[in-house]
């Protein structure tokens, strides 16, 4: 329902009749908020995330894009930060029988959503929060803590994320879309008309906050999980302040995690094969195939063409593979 504007109030809807809109690939409106665009509903859940959540300096906030790897740092994450907690009886481990989004709750689609405000003082520390809201967004919450808390943000080529979105959608609504919606969806794409996008402003945000915050922002990169797990979920470690020590890395504690967190494993486990989340989504739709050129087998020698130049002139300055 995150389309509609059911728990919108009447300041939100005077701020909205005054913003930019336009339409997505199915006919619902999107409007333009300092520079992303958001369904009604959204809109109100980020407002609110604004307005009333104030992070612990202990907490710990993952970024994505939708489809961009948001299942896989969640998970990660949450293994590494908790390591110590089930070392000694790793069945018991959550990851085992719970669905990553239900151990990392999104603020403004869960906690934020449908005008609530959750009392967060009752979850143990550290907590780990998602969100996908863009950074100068999110600066505007997190700027009243007391000090900063740590943001990781997870980037995905625009490709692939864009072919991750479609089977996601299909999956969501158990029908395969035609050609035609697949092409609005692609163009909407490429004019950064989407929720949560454009794309690249998203990206830029975060990459332009992780260079001016080392300390705070950690901007990661999908394909680089990929490519060499264990240097990233150290790199991941370190930046959380919980490195692994010598003893660990002897012991194979990275690998046991990668091995959890992997799309295989997880996407085998009862919990994950059946029943679905908190806020109401198959827990399966959000596995998929996990690979890195996927978007070769969708989209056609002009589309990525087309979208690589849109790339290449939007985030020169980076190097944002795929
Ligand atoms: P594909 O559709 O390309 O397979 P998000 O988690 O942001 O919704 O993104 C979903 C994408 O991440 C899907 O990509 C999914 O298969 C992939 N994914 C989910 N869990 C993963 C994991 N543990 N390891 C690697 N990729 C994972």
């Amino acid at each position: 329902n995150y389309m509609k504007d059911d728990n919108v109030s009447q300041e939100t809807k005077n701020l909205i009749a005054s913003l930019p809109s336009d339409k997505d690939f199915m006919g619902y409106g999107l409007y333009n908020y300092k520079g992303c665009w958001y369904y009604p509903n959204t809109l109100q859940a980020v407002l609110d995330v604004q307005k009333h959540f104030k992070p612990r300096d202990t907490d710990i906030i993952l970024a994505s894009l939708p489809k961009g790897g948001t299942t896989w740092l969640k998970s990660l994450v949450f293994a590494v930060v908790h390591r110590e907690k089930y070392r000694e009886n790793p069945q018991t481990h959550p990851l085992l029988s719970q669905n990553p989004h239900d151990l990392v709750p999104f603020l403004e689609i869960e906690l934020y959503a449908n005008s609530q405000v959750p009392d967060l003082t009752k979850f143990p520390s550290p907590m780990i929060f998602s969100t996908h809201i863009h950074l100068q967004a999110l600066r505007e919450a997190t700027t009243k803590a007391s000090s900063p808390c740590k943001i990781v943000y997870v980037c995905r080529g625009i490709k692939d994320t864009f072919v991750s979105g479609w089977h996601y959608r299909n999956m969501l609504h158990r029908t395969k879309m035609d050609q035609a919606t697949f092409e609005l969806m692609f163009d909407a794409y490429c004019r950064g008309v989407l929720l949560y996008g454009p794309y690249w402003e998203h990206v830029l945000s975060y990459w332009k906050g992780s260079l001016e915050d080392k300390e705070n922002v950690l901007f990661m990169k999908y394909e680089e999980i990929i490519k060499e797990p264990r240097i990233q979920v150290k790199r991941l470690a370190e930046f959380l302040n919980c490195p692994f020590t010598a003893e660990e890395e002897e012991c194979g504690s990275v690998e046991e995690i990668l091995k959890l967190c992997s799309l295989r494993n997880l996407s085998n486990l009862e919990v994950n094969k059946k029943g679905t989340t908190r806020i109401g989504l198959d827990s399966q739709i959000f596995f998929r195939k996990g690979e890195v050129g996927d978007w070769k087998n969708h989209l056609t020698p002009q589309m990525a063409k087309t979208v690589d130049e849109i790339i290449e002139c939007r985030l020169r300055d980076m190097s944002i593979s795929g």
